[in-house]
């Protein structure tokens, strides 16, 4: 069990709080999604456009600056407040907002150690980094984020980290730099990456597949040839306040879970496991 972002179907996501709430729900593992700042700084957010998730648009001191994550610095970025992206659909976590700042993936691996500590085992840590235009900025973004897991002693395979991304050349890169789990992002189920010859070439650089829940319910016969490849499978994301309802969600996740895969992301953790364990 993945909290995706956390737990963002009760606050806001990427927000330390959001991640907080994921493990006190028992999720096994968290997946924040990673962005370079202008100084060089990973932190969590899905995307680089802050107006969706902050009240930048809101705030006169930004009115004339780029509202991106990679224009912006960490002092500028820590100004903001988190907001809900679906406020009108997740009006429990609309309620904090202005409450949280912009997380730093260093933030978070503390607090990972902290929740392991009480635990007494690794908490897991999927991180996506995030696919960026050029090149270069990708390999920048490598590069710290390597960086930061080397200096929290994370860079090793008993970590509970494994490393994501949707770009192939990203993870060909990782899988020459980390000993790490690497996965695979995967979207649709026509994505060539899901023929035999695609699935036995992911497994010649990557460990996990993860592919879309409309994805792997098109083909759940998917997860046998993958995992026949060398591959684990995870399925990318459960959410509970969809608008077909909770039943409808809860008969996803079970045929997720008689598909075979090996985990599931989240919004909300607690419901999530909520129908695993009646199933
Ligand atoms: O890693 C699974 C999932 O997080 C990928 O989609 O857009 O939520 O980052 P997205
Ligand atoms: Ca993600």
């Amino acid at each position: 069990m993945i909290g995706h972002r956390g737990a963002p179907g009760y606050r806001p996501e990427h927000t330390l709080a959001s991640y907080r709430l994921a493990l006190a729900q028992g999720a096994d593992a968290v997946e924040p999604d990673l962005v370079l700042t202008a100084d060089g700084v990973a932190v969590l957010r899905h995307e680089s456009d802050l107006t969706r998730t902050t009240d930048i648009a809101v705030r006169a001191d930004f009115a004339d600056r780029p509202w991106r994550v990679e224009a912006l610095t960490l002092a500028e970025l820590k100004s903001l407040r988190a907001t809900e992206r679906w406020p009108a659909r997740r009006p429990g976590s609309a309620r904090f907002d202005g409450y949280f700042e912009v997380a730093t993936l260093d933030e978070l691996l503390l607090l990972l150690a902290d929740e392991s500590r009480r635990r007494g085992r690794r908490v897991g840590l999927n991180a996506e980094l995030k696919s960026c235009e050029l090149p270069a900025e990708a390999q920048r973004l490598e590069d710290t984020v390597l960086a930061s897991l080397r200096d929290h002693g994370l860079d090793h395979v008993h970590a509970g980290v494994v490393l994501q991304s949707f770009d192939p050349l990203s993870v060909r890169r990782l899988r020459e730099r980390t000993p790490l789990p690497l996965v695979q992002l995967v979207e649709g189920a026509g994505s060539p990456l899901l023929t035999p010859a695609g699935l036995a070439e992911v497994a010649t650089y990557a460990d996990v597949l993860a592919l879309d829940v409309p994805a792997l319910l098109a083909r759940p016969g998917l997860v046998g040839p993958a995992h026949r490849a060398g591959l684990g499978v995870l399925a990318y994301t459960v959410r509970h306040d969809d608008p077909d309802g909770p039943a409808a969600v809860a008969g996803r996740v079970q045929a997720l879970v008689e598909a075979g895969v090996d985990g599931l992301f989240s919004d909300q953790p607690d419901q999530t496991l909520a129908v695993c364990a009646a199933y």
